[in-house]
């Protein structure tokens, strides 16, 4: 959802100064919360930690397996390879793995011609030897590209460099994969392109027909993974996510009547937890509408973004699992959903830390488990959700 170069400059700007929210002015450590933002956060619901009481500490993988679902989360190689405690944590929550970095262009790809797949070997060992499934993280994508590729690729060879880095990705973890974000984050219809692509180089040299090619490539490479359209920015009952949900539908229904082999959407669920626009019946359509294109749908990159809520720890958790719980509460409804993937188990290792650091500079809290690996309130809204979705 952001350039490299710009994320870039967006850190060291996070880095120097302290961020100006538009909602209220960080005067030191303290932020001064607007009444607009302080009413418009979940967390001023009557809810209470009592609302998310279960009966057991019974694993979120074995709650959700219970229903037909898969519970699974991000993890990434220096976690996982140095820190026996959240490893041990992992595994035991978790039924699928999905490595954060390590199979993007920047980990695999040092040079042109050469490929790295030591980390990525090791978190396939690691999911294969405590019994997880395993997700590819991504194989197409217009951002965080390694420096060599803008200087090297063109019109002249993207196919050639797109068909040789997805048929070797592919083939080297043929039959170790559950499922393949083939493409990621490929819409925005505010660019004015066909289908309302995003810009992207791979647009710029192949046309719209690159998804087409990049999803034939995996598909035979590796016939038995299940082949995911990941995309982001759908949740909301905003102008623009109804936008991104029509151009979503549309880009699908014209791949799949020309037989592309897309099995599964992936509906990257980074929610903000100071964002209210949730329309339950919206979201709900949108899922349904996926379903009847014959897809299966995972819940991807799923966290609680609470830059923006008050400092209070327990407000905070409240609010944080609240919003965990509408969504899931919804989205399970569908029987397409089959996997729900949290972008991180433990807020000891989460991006939200590096991307959206609070301004009052207070560790951030958005996974099921606290940075201490002990189960948080979001832990329980996960567990009752999938303790109340219907079986698949
Ligand atoms: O490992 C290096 C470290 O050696 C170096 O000192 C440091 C300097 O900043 O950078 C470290 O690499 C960073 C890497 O995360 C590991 O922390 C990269 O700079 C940073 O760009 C990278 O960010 C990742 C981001 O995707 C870009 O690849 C985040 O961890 C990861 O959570 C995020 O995940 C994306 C999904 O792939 C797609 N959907 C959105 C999601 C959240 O942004």
């Amino acid at each position: 959802m952001f350039n490299n170069r710009l994320c870039t400059r967006r850190q060291a700007i996070r880095l120097g100064v302290t961020a100006v929210s538009g909602l209220g002015l960080a005067i030191g450590a303290k932020k001064i919360y607007s009444r607009q933002e302080i009413q418009s956060s979940d967390y001023q619901q009557k809810r209470t930690a009592q609302d998310f009481a279960v009966d057991s500490q019974t694993p979120l993988k074995i709650r959700a397996a219970s229903k037909g679902l898969i519970y699974g989360a991000a993890g990434n190689y220096p976690a996982l390879s140095s820190d026996a405690n959240f490893k041990s944590r992992f595994v035991q929550e978790c039924g699928i793995l999905v490595p954060e970095n390590e199979l993007k262009w920047y980990a695999l790809r040092p040079t042109e011609s050469s490929f790295d797949f030591s980390k990525g070997d090791w978190l396939a060992k690691f999911a294969r030897d405590n019994g997880m499934l395993f997700r590819g993280h991504n194989l197409v994508w217009n951002q965080f590209m390694p420096e060599w590729f803008w200087k090297t690729v063109n019109k002249q060879n993207a196919e050639k460099y797109l068909t040789e880095h997805i048929t070797t990705v592919a083939k080297h973890y043929a039959g170790q994969v559950h499922s393949w974000d083939v493409v990621n984050e490929v819409i925005d219809p505010k660019h004015g392109k066909p289908y309302g692509l995003a810009n992207s180089p791979w647009l710029d040299f192949l046309g719209p027909e690159y998804i087409e090619l990049a999803f034939r490539a995996t598909a035979e490479s590796d016939p038995n993974a299940l082949l995911v359209f990941n995309e982001a920015g759908l949740k909301y009952d905003t102008s623009e996510h109804e936008a991104r949900r029509t151009s979503v539908l549309k880009l699908l229904e014209h791949l799949k009547s020309k037989g592309t082999p897309i099995h599964a959407f992936g509906t990257e669920s980074h929610i903000l937890a100071h964002e209210t626009p949730f329309n339950a019946k919206k979201l709900r359509t949108f899922l349904s509408d996926l379903a009847s294109l014959g897809l299966k749908i995972l819940i991807t990159e799923l966290d609680v973004i609470d830059q923006k809520l008050p400092a209070d720890i327990k407000v905070r958790d409240i609010a944080v699992a609240s919003h965990y719980h509408d969504y899931l509460s919804v989205v399970l409804e569908e029987k397409a959903v089959m996997a729900v993937l949290t972008w991180g188990l433990s807020d000891r290792y989460t991006w939200i830390s590096q991307f959206s650091p609070r301004s009052d500079e207070a560790p951030v809290r958005p996974l099921p488990f606290d940075s201490d690996l002990q189960p948080k309130l979001a832990w329980n809204a996960l567990a009752k959700a999938f303790d109340n979705a219907p079986k698949r």
